[in-house]
């Protein structure tokens, strides 16, 4: 059993600031890092910290912050073989202010992101159980990994995040799909995102055949599977949040590696909360993907 994972890496450059600034305004932060990003790099890490076999298909460029990715990746446990480095480009970069409330605006530039091929992607893995994609990578990639000819029997999940409404002919490719509140709103064309559990029900107009399986996240209410017939709620952990970047990611990757394991969604859905609301006591994306050990005792012990 594995988790394969398609997607962006990104060297993230975070601006710790006291306000998000508005449009035409300066800000001066007072704490500034370089640390691991991309969301398909922070979702492998979540799903190996989790326990999977982890596997990762994307692109780097040929500089000093591909080889610094890839190691980062390494040190995690992620297999970096489908990782392909571009001698020609740059590898992903995205600006990240994050306010003391632990809010954050993102600006991302892909880089070597927009060139990881469909060909690259079609390389599935005979153990791979789990395939997971975002949508930082081309569209048309996600597509060729999601219907290569050895991704039929796997349970496909993807992240539709940042929304881009172009993905969503995705949709009928994919086993789960998870979209936080604004990411649904936007998908349904909604003036305003569901504020709570019962109104992220709606997300079952995104079902587009049996058996699929929509996640909302819900932030600080935690997170709602909904499937044609029924939903299933699980509540977040109780957190005061240092810094929001990644979580949702964790809680993706966290997810597949339960699904990996042969979980079924009602009993992964509350230990992927827990992992996500760890990763945001922490700077950081990748540097604060919790182990299963720590998420467990947080589900059970509280944070
Ligand atoms: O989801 C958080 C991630 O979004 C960051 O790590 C950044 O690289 C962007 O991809």
């Amino acid at each position: 059993m594995a988790v394969q994972v398609a997607g962006s890496i990104n060297v993230d450059l975070i601006q710790s600031v006291k306000d998000l600034p508005r449009p035409g305004e300066t800000v001066l932060s007072f704490r500034s890092a370089r640390l691991p990003g991309g969301k398909g790099a922070n979702q492998a890490v979540a799903a190996a910290r989790m326990g999977a076999t982890t596997r990762m298909i994307g692109a780097v460029g040929g500089d000093d912050g591909g080889r610094w990715m890839c190691g980062m990746l390494e040190e995690h446990g992620v297999d970096t073989q489908a990782i392909a480095a571009l001698q020609d480009m740059a590898t992903g970069l995205a600006s990240i202010a994050v306010d003391c409330s632990g809010e954050n605006q993102i600006i991302v530039n892909p880089g070597a992101n927009e060139a990881v091929e469909p060909d690259q992607a079609t390389q599935i893995g005979a153990d791979a159980r789990v395939l997971l994609a975002q949508l930082e990578i081309p569209a048309d990639t996600v597509r060729a990994f999601f219907t290569a000819p050895d991704a039929q029997d796997r349970v496909r999940i993807l992240n539709a995040a940042p929304a881009l409404r172009e993905a969503a002919h995705l949709f009928e490719h994919t086993d789960i799909l998870i979209v936080n509140q604004h990411e649904l709103a936007h998908y349904l064309g909604l003036s305003d995102a569901p504020q709570s559990a019962e109104d992220a029900l709606i997300a079952r107009q995104l079902i587009e055949r049996d058996g699929q399986i929509v996640i909302v996240t819900l932030g600080a209410l935690g997170a709602v599977a909904v499937w044609a017939d029924r939903h299933f709620h699980a509540p977040a952990l109780k957190v005061s949040p240092i810094d929001t970047i990644g979580a949702g990611d964790c809680f993706c990757g966290a997810l597949a590696a339960l699904i990996d394991s042969g979980e079924s969604v009602e009993e992964a859905l509350p230990l992927a909360n827990a992992a996500a609301a760890l990763c945001t006591q922490k700077q950081g994306a990748i540097p604060a993907m919790p182990s299963r050990s720590e998420a467990e005792a947080a589900l059970t012990g509280g944070v």
